[in-house]
């Protein structure tokens, strides 16, 4: 490994101990270290930004995107407690780069992109770095991929106002849905999320959810579209 990613791989860890007393825990796992360590981050970001691509930080990526800080990428993964045997969907494709560290974690990997450009340049970057059990689609991830489900796990890279109820309902009992939730603001006419606080909802064996809130953090809003 690079003296780049060490650099990023001891930054991860310094913040998940910083977050400690939110995540109630001051480390995430080995395995969850390992995958983080092993995905080339520099192959997912423009060519202009791969001199910081190893930074604990997020970056510009095509259609006014961002791909999500490294520290945060490993806390959502450690929360979303990912078994060998899982197949997981991620909404929020982005530039790949979080359904690349899952695949290393999971069976299969679904993962939603509502803008196609980056849906089909993360298709073509993921299949080229030979991620093979990962598949991408261009929809609106709010509804799920309701062919695919039900999932072990779910995570949203993009923030909501509320629950989306189709991800809840294509969670399998003892599953895990991981994401951001905040109130909508526009300024100048364009939306943003504020307040946002990283939730975990959970169904248990009898399909009962429960919620926990756990730290503040700041992600692109979730695009909803109005029902057909
Ligand atoms: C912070 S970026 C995600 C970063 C990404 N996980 C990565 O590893 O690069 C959020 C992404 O969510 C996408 N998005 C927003 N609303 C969406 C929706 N309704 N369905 C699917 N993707 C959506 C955005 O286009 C954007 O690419």
């Amino acid at each position: 490994m690079s003296a780049e990613r060490d650099d990023m791989i001891a930054t991860i860890r310094a913040q998940v101990r910083a977050l400690a007393s939110a995540l109630g825990r001051d480390e995430v796992s080995a395995q969850v270290i390992a995958a983080m360590a092993a995905v080339p981050r520099d192959a997912f970001v423009p060519p202009e930004q791969r001199g910081k691509a190893f930074r604990n930080a997020p970056l510009p990526i095509a259609c006014g995107q961002t791909i999500s800080q490294p520290g945060i990428v490993a806390v959502m993964t450690d929360l979303l407690e990912v078994l060998p045997s899982h197949r997981v969907l991620e909404i929020g494709t982005g530039s790949g780069y979080q359904a690349a560290i899952l695949s290393l974690l999971a069976a299969e990997v679904c993962t939603i992109e509502t803008l196609e450009p980056l849906a089909v340049a993360a298709r073509a970057r993921l299949s080229q770095l030979g991620y093979a059990n990962v598949h991408v689609r261009h929809a609106d991830g709010a509804l799920g991929w309701p062919d695919k489900a039900p999932f072990d796990g779910i995570m949203v890279t993009a923030a909501a106002r509320a629950v989306p109820p189709a991800l809840v309902e294509q969670l399998k009992p003892g599953g895990r849905l991981v994401l951001p939730l905040g109130r909508t603001k526009t300024f100048r006419g364009l939306p943003f999320i504020e307040d946002q606080v990283l939730h975990v909802v959970a169904k248990d064996a009898d399909g009962r959810i429960s919620e926990r809130s756990l730290l503040p953090v700041r992600f692109v809003p979730l695009i909803s579209r109005p029902p057909p």
